[in-house]
């Protein structure tokens, strides 16, 4: 994937085809695993609120403008800048991606390593309660044990990416995703009966606007580019392989509803859960894993059920990093000359040299922190906090203001509404409203500026 096999790109073959590839990429851990724990964290519905507000008021015009500096150019991030700005020094923010992506895959290793000792130890009847539900988590993730399987799950991402068989994947999980779209759904009918069913929900979605703080504000903030998969121009290279016509504002918005919907369906399953077990919602990154299983236990052929969800989330999570893999691959291959092989090698050892810091930091490590932070958080929180948001206001800035306005108007009345409105209104988020948020938010979280 890159710009020298620009003549060579396959092209998706229509708009279903396009959401399908975007969803398979934003849809993963991110909304069933990171979306419940960070709103656990920060106080529930005043996080959902400022969730929702992100994806539609920042995150879609950012995922728009991934889409349109990545299908007019048909390049990966490097390639794009410089042929829309030669002498610009955007490209640069492509650094940050590349650091960014290795970051995420370190840690979100460790969680899909998670995934799949949950469904081998479904498979083999051997999730035990016995300890309560805490112990769960303990039993399964001690010592060295994650580290194995952060192994696995990274072999598992090389193997895809060495074989080329990303397509095969995703075509797997263009089949799989709506199955687990419909596991979910039932989970959440089945929530219904929780005794904390009520809790769970308000606590969820009644915002107390008071619990809004700097840092409810960049959490969410993150949550919302970590969930679309933005900032790091992973959207950009999909919407090079976009289909000429395909029209983008549409896609962006698809890709954002479905993405929401799916983390909304898995807090309506955690929260209800949290509070008839008597849970934290605080418990922060094993909060998931610690509460589906309880879950799990109580529906009739619970094993059955708790395989096949951690199987399908282990597919969603793969279509995820191969996604963020190509980041770092494109570039070796593209900018340093490197072959496929070497270079996806080679990003796949730094993933696995962070990915077992991360495991560790569980268990043998978990004394180690910076700032209060273990590795693992510590990854989590300047990648997704910082660095995704920093190349989303780099991409919006760029398109808002340098890209040429007849290029932009060009392209919004071929491959998107006629309606000049439209893009107006898209010019004004772009140039003012995400830049300026983005930017607010941040000097709000440093402490530069008290909202
Ligand atoms: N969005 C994915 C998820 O929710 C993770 C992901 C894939 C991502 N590609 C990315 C996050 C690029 C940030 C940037 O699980």
């Amino acid at each position: 994937m890159g710009n020298n096999d620009i003549k060579s790109r396959a092209v998706f073959a229509s708009r279903f085809a396009a959401v399908a590839t975007t969803v398979g990429s934003a849809v993963g851990l991110g909304n069933i695993w990171r979306f419940p724990y960070e709103a656990g964290v920060h106080g529930g519905g005043a996080f959902m609120l400022c969730y929702m507000a992100f994806v539609f008021l920042i995150g879609v015009p950012v995922l728009y403008s991934e889409f349109f500096v990545g299908h007019i150019t048909g390049s990966n991030v490097f390639g794009a800048y410089r042929k829309l700005a030669p002498r610009g020094k955007w490209q640069l923010t492509g650094y940050l991606g590349i650091a960014a992506s290795l970051m995420i895959l370190s840690f979100y290793s460790v969680v899909a390593g998670w995934t799949i000792e949950y469904c081998v130890a479904s498979a083999f009847g051997q999730l035990d309660f016995s300890d309560g539900v805490h112990g769960q988590f303990e039993s399964l993730t001690m010592g060295w044990r994650p580290v194995m399987w952060t192994v696995i799950f990274l072999f598992c991402n090389t193997l895809i990416l060495l074989r080329g068989v990303t397509k095969g994947i995703e075509r797997v999980s263009n089949i799989m995703m709506p199955l687990l779209f419909v596991l979910l759904v039932s989970f959440c009918i089945h929530s219904f009966s929780m005794p904390g069913f009520g809790e769970g929900i308000s606590f969820l979605f009644k915002p107390d606007f008071s619990a809004i703080t700097p840092g409810v504000l960049l959490g969410a903030m993150g949550q919302a580019f970590f969930s679309l998969s933005l900032g790091l121009g992973c959207m950009m290279t999909y919407a090079s392989y976009f289909k000429k016509g395909t029209n983008i504002g549409k896609t962006a918005m698809s890709t954002a509803l479905l993405d929401s919907a799916v983390a909304v369906l898995a807090g309506i399953i955690i929260f209800p859960a949290v509070f008839s077990f008597g849970i934290s919602p605080q418990a922060g990154p094993t909060l998931v894993f610690e509460v589906l299983p309880a879950i799990f236990t109580q529906l009739p052929g619970g094993y059955v059920w708790s395989t096949l969800f951690f199987l399908l989330l282990f597919l969603a999570s793969i279509t995820s990093t191969v996604s963020m893999s190509e980041i770092s691959i494109s570039y070796f291959c593209d900018e340093k000359g490197m072959s496929r092989r070497r270079a996806t090698l080679l990003s796949s050892a730094i993933a696995l040299a962070g990915g077992l810091l991360c495991a560790l930091s569980f268990g043998p490590l978990s004394d180690f922190t910076i700032g209060g932070m273990t590795i693992f958080n510590l990854l989590d929180y300047v990648a997704s906090n910082v660095f995704l948001p920093i190349g989303g206001f780099v991409v919006s800035v760029f398109t808002g203001w340098v890209v040429n306005r007849s290029y932009l108007r060009q392209h919004f009345s071929v491959y998107g509404s006629k309606s000049p409105l439209l893009m107006n209104v898209m010019l004004l988020f772009l140039r003012w409203v995400c830049p300026v948020a983005i930017f607010l938010i941040f000097l709000n979280s440093i402490g530069l500026l008290n909202i």
